[in-house]
């Protein structure tokens, strides 16, 4: 009889364990819970596989946004969740939007999430040296000194490339954005071109180029693109809208626009195929 009560005993302290261990792994994919706080930190940490403590870039205040993001990206790693949440691609581009920060350096990020004012100019503009612009064009002085040296060395060895979109003003970017609008619509016009104050053509680091005999938009079927691809960033400069990375960037691929970040930045992001957005939100962002 002893022996019947102890099993039974022993049988409902085991149901009652498994049923709150069910109820607790369901609970982790509510957002209710996790929005009210019901869940303890350690246990989320733990869902995110305690990436905390790997990664420099985790942020403890997004920890539910990394935590809904992995419910509807079951398939990513933590650090990719992470890495992608801080990017902000757990919202809608254009949204929740902050003002770019470590302006007047080759480090400024200027895309969907950041932006600039109207009355930002950047210091040091310079004019190009009108053998590789099409008519007078402006960077900033570091910029204009490395894709001049770019240019020069491609010249010395048979090829032709030119500046033909460079610093862009706030008010200019408006007539041009709105122009797309008009003939395109927003939505079309969204993925290849930037809102006013959006585009880091603003920042005086980016340029568009051709090499004059075909039009930029074939850029990618040139030998210039080829020599871009192996020579750019030893002059401090990256493909700033890779194709495939459209859903990072926000933006369709373009083999004509490159961003100044620097000699060493720009090895590193072609050695390692980043997006100037991953570059940013792991070595600059929180520095
Ligand atoms: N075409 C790029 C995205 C710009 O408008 O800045
Ligand atoms: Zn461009």
């Amino acid at each position: 009889m002893k022996r019947k009560v102890t099993i039974a005993v022993v049988v409902v302290v085991l149901i009652f364990i498994v049923v709150m261990a069910t109820n607790k792994v369901l609970s982790l994919g509510k957002d209710d819970d996790i929005n009210n706080q019901v869940i303890s930190l350690d246990d989320k940490l733990k869902v995110l596989g305690n990436i905390d403590t790997k990664i420099k870039y985790f942020k403890n205040d997004y920890i539910n946004r990394y935590l809904a993001y992995k419910k509807k990206n079951p398939n990513l790693t933590n650090e990719r969740i992470v890495l992608e949440v801080n990017i902000g691609l757990d919202q809608e581009f254009y949204t929740n939007v902050k003002k770019s920060s470590h302006l007047n350096t080759p480090y400024i990020l200027v895309n969907k999430f950041y932006y600039l004012d109207q009355d930002y100019v950047p210091d040091k503009l310079e004019v190009i040296d009108t053998k590789y612009s099409l008519g007078e064009k402006y960077l900033v002085n570091i910029a204009r000194i490395s894709f001049e040296a770019l240019a020069k060395k491609a010249s010395e060895e048979g090829y032709t490339i030119r500046a033909i979109s460079t610093y862009r003003s706030y008010d200019y970017q408006t007539t041009l954005y709105n122009n797309y609008v008009k003939s395109d619509g927003v939505e079309e016009a969204d993925t290849y071109s930037a809102r006013p104050g959006f585009s880091e053509h603003q920042t005086g680091l980016t340029l568009d180029i051709d090499n004059v005999s075909s039009n930029y938009m074939q850029f990618e079927s040139t030998k210039e693109f080829t020599w871009m691809q192996n020579n750019a960033h030893k002059y401090g400069f990256i493909l700033r809208y890779p194709k495939g990375k459209e859903n990072i960037t926000g933006y369709t691929y373009e083999a004509w626009h490159y961003r100044y970040v620097g000699v060493v930045v720009a090895t590193f992001i072609h050695n390692n195929q980043l997006t100037y957005e991953e570059y940013y939100a792991k070595y600059i962002e929180n520095q």
